[in-house]
């Protein structure tokens, strides 16, 4: 008999309706629901675009009912038969649920082993994640992740016409390129024709990017890989995929018109949502001042109150002097859920080094008569807690909530107390979707060290603004960028810059970074020398892919839109790797291991 793989599929699992009763039809896919009721054997079977129910039966025929009562779970079968309507069994939950097929004919493909996964329960997903990673491909046939990544696989179609269409040109760049130290940390790869020698794996295209423009292609775009080797967490990866662009005679209001083109046009198609253009902006000065944050989350308030210069030199020692004292106000319909033993509890999060490592959280409750209840109330005036209290638009029944620090630890730690707050007390409910995009721009153009060095805050072909480039001699740290991120609900999805053309210019941030000209020379040279040979003004930007995608999904992880990640230790548990060289290799490779600490030699 001739195999249903020669007659082909008819239809896919998720596509028949009430009108197709009466059809012949073949489908192919897997097993997902296996039930016997009333004499007659139901079975969901499922591909990646939808499920559709079987129903075998003795008196519809014998063999097949015979084949099915034996079929495993996650087995790979085709079935031919006649699409009947299920009339007043109709499941209207499901969007081929008004029919079913009454099956005169099974081929199992392949039939499965019990799987470790349950794939069938999707959302619930009651499988370690570790499990999960281990049968990755299985985890993969799960409804959600299946929709997350036909999700993703238009995201990166759209993103390719729409740029083309917008004149870039979609050009690749070498992945083992040259390695300089000094910046993200690289992946290594040794050169066997090369003994003693390394690539590293790009940690993205910049450099090559800048000289596509030198080159006159103009435009450029890349839906392409990048490799870090940093420490990983939700939304990091080790090698995670950008969209790369890079735009000669750009300025920043180019750049954000093209991109926010290229977004609007994404939401709508992929989500049906109109976004409002164009995107707010916000100074990083403003972002640091108003949400302690380069990445703020618009979704919700709680905005930072300044009100050094209202207790500078009061009567609480720990206001009087501080550099910096900022509150937040909580009102009084979330207020009401913060019990003593909750506060303790928030204290002890701005305190943790990670969270800014404050010394403490000062606390006020409003009370209904307006009074203050504090411990430190006593020392304030009553002119200055009625100043703060209308400041912060404190309310009775309103909660305070006061940081005093250096500029940092009272930002960084009231961003971790305001974050803590959106989710402890819901302000931004769960499966919430709205949208809160924000150019943030102006970024400085270096940061010090702890060692006291200037490092590039984004990276070292930044420019500075037109107007700051003078101080760059006299004010290093008062210089601002034009360099901008996009934010979406307190995620950095992106992140680009005006590029220095200058040679000149160039020269003299490399000598403020501390290199001096033989390793500028070492390491950046052939670029200096491209910017010999008439260079465009350029810029450009590249987005996250996966980040995007883990939006637009309402996934909580990259690893549920990167179909094969790594663990937080940097491991791949289906393949197992990394794992080690044997020696012929790494002879090869003039390659010698280290003993590991404590490992005997
Ligand atoms: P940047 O380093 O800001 O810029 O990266 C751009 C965007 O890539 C995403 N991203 C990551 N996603 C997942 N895992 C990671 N480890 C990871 N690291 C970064 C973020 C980020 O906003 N060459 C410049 C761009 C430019 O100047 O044009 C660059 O790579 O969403």
């Amino acid at each position: 008999m001739e195999s249903l793989l020669d007659l082909g599929r008819t239809h896919d699992c998720g596509s028949l309706r009430a009108s197709d009763a009466g059809s012949e039809v073949v489908l192919f896919g897997w097993i997902h629901r296996h039930r016997e009721l009333g004499g007659r054997i139901f079975i969901s079977l499922r591909d990646r675009a939808g499920i559709t129910q079987l129903s075998f039966g003795p008196d519809i025929d014998g063999a097949a009912f015979a084949g099915a009562s034996a079929l495993a779970l996650e087995s790979c079968v085709g079935v031919a038969g006649r699409v009947v309507h299920r009339g007043d069994n109709a499941n209207r939950a499901m969007d081929t649920g008004e029919v079913e097929i009454e099956v005169t004919r099974l081929e199992v493909f392949s039939m499965a082993e019990p799987p470790p996964i349950n794939v069938a329960d999707d959302e619930r997903l009651d499988a370690h994640e570790n499990v999960r990673l281990r049968y990755r491909y299985l985890d993969l046939r799960r409804p959600v992740l299946q929709r997350n990544f036909i999700l993703r696989s238009r995201l990166a179609t759209l993103t390719r016409q729409t740029l083309a269409e917008e004149g870039f040109l979609e050009l690749e760049t070498p992945y083992m390129v040259k390695y300089t130290p000094g910046g993200a940390r690289n992946f290594l790869v040794p050169s066997r024709l090369n003994p003693g020698r390394f690539y590293a794996l790009a940690e993205s295209p910049q450099i090559f990017k800048q000289l596509f423009m030198v080159a006159g292609f103009d435009r450029y775009f890349q839906i392409t890989r990048c490799f870090r080797d940093e420490d990983l967490r939700n939304d990091r990866q080790p090698e995670f995929t950008q969209i790369d662009v890079e735009m000669s005679y750009a300025t920043p209001e180019r750049i954000f018109d093209a991109m926010e083109h290229l977004v609007t046009r994404l939401w709508r198609e992929l989500l049906s949502v109109e976004l409002p253009r164009p995107f707010p902006r916000m100074t990083w000065a403003d972002a640091m001042a108003r949400y302690g944050s380069d990445k703020p989350d618009l979704r919700f308030g709680l905005e930072f109150v300044e009100i050094t210069d209202l207790v500078r030199g009061c009567g609480f020692q720990v206001f009087a002097d501080a550099p910096h004292v900022k509150g937040i106000c909580v009102p009084p319909e979330h207020a009401g859920s913060l019990s003593r033993a909750r506060i303790d509890k928030l204290t002890e999060l701005v305190k943790r080094r990670e969270s800014g490592g404050a010394k403490g959280l000062a606390y006020a409750k409003i009370q209904a008569d307006g009074a203050w209840q504090a411990g430190f109330a006593k020392l304030l005036d009553p002119a200055t807690l009625a100043a703060i209290a209308e400041r912060m638009g404190a309310v009775p029944g309103s909660l305070l909530f006061f940081v005093a620090d250096d500029f940092h630890t009272t930002h960084a730690a009231l961003n971790a107390l305001r974050l803590e707050l959106r989710d402890s007390l819901g302000l931004v409910p769960a499966g919430d979707r709205s949208w809160r995009f924000l150019w943030v721009t102006d970024f400085p153009l270096f940061e010090r060290t702890d060692a006291g060095a200037w490092v590039s805050s984004h990276h070292p072909f930044t420019s500075p603004r037109r107007d700051h480039i003078a101080l760059l001699d006299t004010d290093p740290a008062g210089v601002r960028a034009q360099a901008y991120d996009l934010v979406l609900n307190g995620n950095e999805i992106g992140g680009g810059s005006i590029r220095i053309h200058q040679s000149d210019v160039q020269a003299k941030i490399f000598q403020i970074l501390g290199l001096d000209p033989a390793a500028i020379q070492q390491k950046f040279g052939f670029l200096l020398e491209a910017f010999r040979y008439g260079p465009p003004p350029h810029g450009g930007i590249a987005f996250g892919l996966d980040r995007i995608a883990m939006l637009m999904c309402g996934a909580q992880s990259l690893r549920d839109v990167i179909a094969f990640p790594k663990t937080q230790r940097g491991t791949d548990l289906m393949t197992n790797c990394p794992n080690e060289a044997d020696e012929e290799q790494l002879a090869e490779l003039f390659i010698q291991r280290r003993p590991l600490p404590g490992e005997a030699t």
